[in-house]
């Protein structure tokens, strides 16, 4: 398991360095996210792909997990993100609260071409209402460059979006599509959400 050392949490520290009423001073912010999801839906490739912009073919199995972090800008705002990348294997499922826990965000990875992985999103969308009220919940579909093989549609993964009142980002971690857009949508939702309180 990969890990970051000690480090503040921005619930309990908020880390907006400027004045709160100032929009043209930067302010910073720092973010955890969990990522969420079956064995081989593609969350180490999605982290690794917005951290340092490369894809392997044929990654190995997460063990227990591993920690991430990326810097980024929005609307003059520092965003540092966070990312703990769980493993999906069931054998570390036991392990998943420890990870989730104060989370800011969870973003719930499936893969379009297993429909297995569409369904198993549902215990981790009430595992993660249950226990982390305050998160964000996004509902990524990874593996979009696989149209052909596609076995979950956009219509059926939309609807059960908007019934659960979850945002959806449809990916490829492969080809890089989409995976900016992601963070950028959760670096705005959380630092709206941020200032709101
Ligand atoms: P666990 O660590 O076991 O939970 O799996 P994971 O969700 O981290 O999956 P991982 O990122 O290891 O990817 C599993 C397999 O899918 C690997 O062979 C990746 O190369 C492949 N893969 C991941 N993302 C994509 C994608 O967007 N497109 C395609 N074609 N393959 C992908
Ligand atoms: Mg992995």
């Amino acid at each position: 398991m990969g890990c970051g050392g000690s480090r503040e949490k921005a619930k309990d520290t908020p880390q907006i360095w400027s004045n709160h009423l100032d929009r043209s001073s930067q302010s910073k912010y720092n973010f955890k996210i969990v990522f969420l999801g079956k064995s081989g839906v593609g969350k180490t490739s999605i982290t690794i792909r917005f951290c340092r912009d490369t894809f392997f073919d044929g990654t190995e199995a997460t063990i227990g997990a591993s920690f991430l972090t990326k810097t980024m800008n929005i609307d003059n705002r520092t965003i540092k993100f966070e990312l703990w990348d769980t493993a999906g294997q069931e054998r570390y499922r036991a392990l998943a609260p420890m990870y989730y826990r104060n989370a800011d965000a969870a973003v719930l990875v499936f893969d379009y071409t297993d429909p297995d992985s569409f369904q198993s999103l549902q215990s981790w969308l009430y595992e993660i209402q249950k226990n982390v009220p305050d998160c964000v919940i996004i509902l990524c579909g990874n593996k979009i460059d696989l149209e052909s093989s596609r076995k979950v549609q956009h219509e059926a993964a939309e609807d059960y979006a908007k019934e659960n009142d979850c945002l959806l980002i449809e990916v490829s971690s492969k080809t890089g599509q989409n995976i900016q857009e992601l963070f950028t949508k959760l670096g705005e939702l959380l630092s709206y959400k941020h200032y709101k309180t």
